[in-house]
């Protein structure tokens, strides 16, 4: 049943290029964006907030760098299991998100809880029957299918797919982009399982790289804008994997301390796209190699030309519209941690200490 993958997770990856066009196929059904009930409607909204926890609260991160850009709509990010200490200050002009694969994680549940009444409320799920999808005003579905390896990764891909249609559905309502922009970045978002399909293909030159990641005692992933995120979603997919011990950081904090944990040990993991933010984080990426650090640069072709040079490991990408990048460099950060985990010997699908579903406070 794992249709001759060894692991689910190995299957639920592959399968990202279908779960995506079916999130199209259902929120663009000919190529027209549909989004059901009017609980949706932007215009009466003036924040966002979104919740969320482990992956899913990665998939808030990357889509408050589209909610803001795209739809200058001011959005606020937070785990789960913070959210409601600090007693937010939420309105009927707020719309609060939240972002659960199962719909049963506790947490979640509770902060979505707490808001229910004092502003409108829309919850991403997988599980169309679960109770954070009951208990919304609006669910929307990332029908991904079931996600049953531990890790999470075509429901994080499918997230984003759905809330990245979110964005271009909130640029629309606001009028912050005119048709062409709107029908630029629909076009950008309709390529993206083609172009993820491509990606996978990364897989074995991954492979190849994974026994020396699996040796390391720490691996830190750097990404910039909206791959920063990303960078995070990189080092706890492979910490959970591998339990090696992983640090996603904002490019250009690097400099602000965590360099002073580079040497030849460390694996830096750098994904960047050539986008207009390139030229930056490759100075944050010859800061590490200029202090021995071992580089594995993520990249499209044209930034392989410009930085690969003194890298370690140079992965290349196919060229995306660089505002949805992470939906396609997810893949390789799911493929490192897979394959550095099977280098390590631990259990992929069923990783030590973890659940699938985390029904706990
Ligand atoms: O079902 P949920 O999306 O609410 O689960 C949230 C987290 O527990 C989940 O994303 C967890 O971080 C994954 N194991 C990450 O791969």
């Amino acid at each position: 049943e794992k249709g001759g993958h060894k692991h689910w997770m190995s299957k639920e990856i592959a399968e990202q290029p279908s779960v995506l066009a079916d999130v199209l196929a259902h929120y663009l059904p000919g190529g027209q964006l549909t989004f059901p009930g009017d609980a949706l409607d932007f215009t009466g909204i003036d924040r966002v907030v979104m919740v969320a926890c482990g992956t899913g609260f990665y998939s808030c991160f990357v889509a408050k760098y589209w909610l803001e850009t795209l739809a200058r709509i001011p959005v606020e990010v937070d785990v789960a299991s913070e959210f409601r200490y600090r007693e937010p200050p939420l309105s009927e002009r707020t719309l609060a998100i939240f972002v659960s694969q199962s719909g049963e994680t506790a947490d979640t549940l509770a902060a979505m809880r707490f808001a229910a009444g004092k502003c409108r409320i829309a919850s991403v799920v997988n599980v169309a029957q679960s109770t954070i999808a009951r208990e919304s005003d609006l669910a929307l579905p990332i029908l991904a299918g079931r996600e049953i390896s531990v890790a999470s990764t075509k429901a994080f891909t499918c997230q984003l797919m759905v809330l990245a249609l979110m964005a271009i559905k909130a640029a629309s309502d606001r009028g912050t982009l005119t048709q062409d922009a709107l029908k630029g970045r629909i076009a950008a978002l309709s390529s993206l399982p083609a172009l993820v399909s491509q990606a996978l293909a990364v897989g074995p030159q991954i492979n190849d790289l994974a026994q020396e990641l699996s040796e390391a005692h720490d691996i830190l992933f750097l990404g910039r804008g909206a791959m920063y995120p990303l960078a995070l979603e990189g080092a706890l997919k492979l910490k959970e994997l591998s339990y090696i011990h992983a640090e996603g950081y904002a490019s250009g904090e690097l400099k602000h301390g965590p360099i002073a944990l580079i040497d030849s040990h460390v694996p830096v993991i750098v994904m960047a796209p050539s986008d207009a933010l390139f030229d930056k984080t490759i100075s944050n990426m010859q800061e590490v190699m200029a202090r021995g650090g071992k580089v594995l640069l993520v990249t499209d072709a044209a930034g392989a030309e410009m930085a690969g040079h003194g890298c370690w490991g140079v992965i290349r990408m196919p060229e995306a519209d660089p505002m949805f990048a992470p939906v396609l460099y997810a893949i390789p950060a799911q493929q490192i941690a897979y394959h550095t985990a099977i280098a390590k010997g631990t259990d992929v699908d069923q990783p030590r200490n973890l659940a699938k579903s985390v029904t706990v406070e």
